[in-house]
Order: C-alpha cells, then sequence, then structure tokens
C-alpha cells in the first residue's frame, strides 16, 4: 500500500506567527499585540485580493507591506524596527509540538509536506531554523502557480506531487478558512484550534478538529 500523506500549512500551523513581534515584544512596546494581529490580518488580506484582482506579489513582499501598514497605523512603534522584525519573521519559532509531531508521523511511515503561501526562500529558512528539514519530503510553495489560497490550483499542487486522489490526503492548518479552502477541494481537512476560536465555514467542516499536533498523530494507525 502507499504510504499516507500528511500536508501541513506553514504559518500559524507549524510556524508561530506572533513569534516575531514577541521577540521584540519589549522594544515594540504597549501596541505589540494589536501590531501582529494587524500585519496578520493585513498580510492574508494582501493574498486574497491580489489573487482575486489577477495579480501577483509574493508573499515576502506582503509580509514587508502589510508589516509597513501595521507600523503606520501604530505610530507608537518606532519605524526602525521594521527590519528587525522582518528579520525575525524570516527566522520564527515552530510550535512546540511541531517537531515531535513531524518526526512521529515520519515513525509511522508517514510522508509529510508543508503546503504554504510562503515563497521557497521564506520557507527554507525557517524550516532549516526550526530544524524540521529531516522530517518534511516536500516544501510546496504557491509561487509556483502565483496565485494564494484559498484557489483550488493551490491545493491541487499537492495532488500533483504525490499523485494522490485529494481523498487519500490529510491537510492540516490552524487557520479556518485554509481548511475550508482544503475541505472543498476534497482533502480530509484537520483544523488546529489551538487558541479554541469559534468555527466557521459550516459548508466545508474539517474532518477532525484537534487541540494541537500531536493528537494528529493517532490519525495514522
Ligand atoms: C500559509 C499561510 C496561510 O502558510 O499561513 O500558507
Amino acid at each position: 500500500m502507499s504510504k499516507a500523506v500528511a500536508v501541513f500549512d506553514a504559518y500559524g500551523t507549524l510556524f508561530d506567527i506572533h513569534a516575531a513581534i514577541g521577540r521584540h515584544r519589549a522594544e515594540v512596546g504597549a501596541d505589540a499585540d494589536r501590531v501582529s494581529e494587524l500585519w496578520r490580518t493585513k498580510q492574508l488580506e494582501y493574498t486574497w485580493t491580489a489573487t482575486l484582482a489577477g495579480h501577483y506579489a509574493d508573499f515576502w513582499t506582503l509580509t514587508e507591506r502589510a508589516l509597513a501598514y501595521a507600523l503606520a497605523r501604530y505610530p507608537s512603534v518606532e519605524p526602525g524596527l521594521a527590519p528587525i522584525l522582518l528579520e525575525a519573521y524570516r527566522n520564527l519559532d515552530a510550535f512546540p509540538d511541531a517537531r515531535a509531531a513531524l518526526s512521529a508521523l515520519k515513525g509511522r511511515g508517514v510522508r509529510s509536506a508543508i503546503l504554504s503561501n510562503g515563497t521557497p526562500a521564506m520557507l527554507e529558512t525557517a524550516v532549516g531554523h526550526a530544524g524540521l528539514s529531516a522530517d518534511l519530503d516536500a516544501i510546496l510553495s504557491v509561487d509556483a502557480i502565483r496565485r494564494y489560497k484559498p484557489c483550488p490550483e493551490v491545493y491541487a499542487l499537492v495532488a500533483g506531487h504525490f499523485r494522490r486522489t485529494p481523498a487519500e490526503v490529510v491537510f492540516v492548518s490552524s487557520n479556518r478558512w485554509d481548511v475550508m479552502g482544503a475541505a472543498t477541494f476534497g482533502f480530509r481537512a484537520v483544523w488546529v484550534n489551538r487558541a479554541g476560536l469559534p468555527d466557521e465555514y459550516p459548508e466545508a467542516a474539517p474532518e477532525r478538529v484537534v487541540a494541537d499536533l500531536h493528537s494528529l498523530v493517532e490519525m495514522f494507525p
């Protein structure tokens, strides 16, 4: 029998997107959490509007633009921090359960991959920094098709790479809108709801909701 395939979203699922600001919380000041939220919100908005409008700028460019916007909205934060925060974003921390879960899956013979909006360079750097390279079989980036999640062509990159039907792929994301895209494509979608957020997108429910990545491993006996 061919090996099972588990595919992971990167930002927010394996990597803690709030770790960049978190690492420089004291310098950023009292608005740190609000800046981090707005940075993420704008970063995602720019991906959706680009793909809907039919153009493309890579995820690093959009990440820079989103931070510039967030800093402009919070003038209390020293704008000279931008390069430092971007450098921290390049080397985000993985969630504590990411490495253990990926290595447990490998031990069970599961093939694992990342499917992310991130550029190949961003993903290589983050994966290397977090020490996840050895447990991943592939790093797939939307950059290959210049369209962002949740457009179906993005999820098709996985089916093409692993030569599996969507129903043979477990797709794991902490972003509920990404789970929606994956479930709509036909993947066995798993929502990692670390923060206990309310459910959304009732027409595209996940097969399973887990609180952390450890709980995933039991899906692959
Ligand atoms: C990604 C974004 C959605 O990694 O976080 O694709």
